[in-house]
């Protein structure tokens, strides 16, 4: 069956609790702030305006990307459709489902870009071939 592009990411807004001493932004994991249980961590930072990371999709692993400071693109992609969210604030995340197409780019120089995911490292569940991942869609689309 096919799933449209708005069901499978969202931007979500977290908590900020800032007061007259700074701000402190609170995510908690197990369908509190995020709809899945926090497996992994990893941050992307150095990477600069011309560089494009991710360029893949993954079979299992759901994402809360975060820009805990700076800023960076991100475009999703599900085959048939693609948006750019501007990830620029440290309370705002954005969930990304399974299947999903990503490509991070445009990053500030001084941009950190947090992500949790629902599940621990495997290069087995991750889809580096576009072609590969249209071809699968393609199939999910005619189940
Ligand atoms: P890569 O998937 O290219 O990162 P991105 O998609 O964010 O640009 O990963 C870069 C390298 O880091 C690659 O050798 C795999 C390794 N890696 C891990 O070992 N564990 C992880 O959780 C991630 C995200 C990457």
């Amino acid at each position: 069956m096919k799933r449209e592009l708005k069901d499978m990411f969202q931007v979500l807004q977290f908590k900020d609790f800032g007061d007259e001493r700074g701000n402190l932004v609170v995510i908690e994991g197990s369908g509190k702030d995020l709809p899945f249980t926090i497996e992994r961590v990893f941050y992307i930072y150095g990477s600069d305006s011309t560089v494009i990371r991710g360029n893949h999709a993954n079979l299992n692993s759901e994402f809360v990307m975060i820009n805990v400071a700076g800023k960076s693109k991100v475009k999703v992609d599900n085959g048939t459709e693609s948006e750019i969210i501007e990830l620029d604030r440290p309370m705002m995340g954005l969930y990304l489902s399974k299947m999903l197409w990503k490509e991070m780019y445009d990053f500030s120089p001084d941009s950190i870009l947090l992500v949790m995911s629902s599940e621990h490292y495997d290069e087995a569940e991750y889809i580096r071939d576009y072609d590969r991942y249209l071809e699968i869609m393609k199939e999910e689309e005619d189940e």
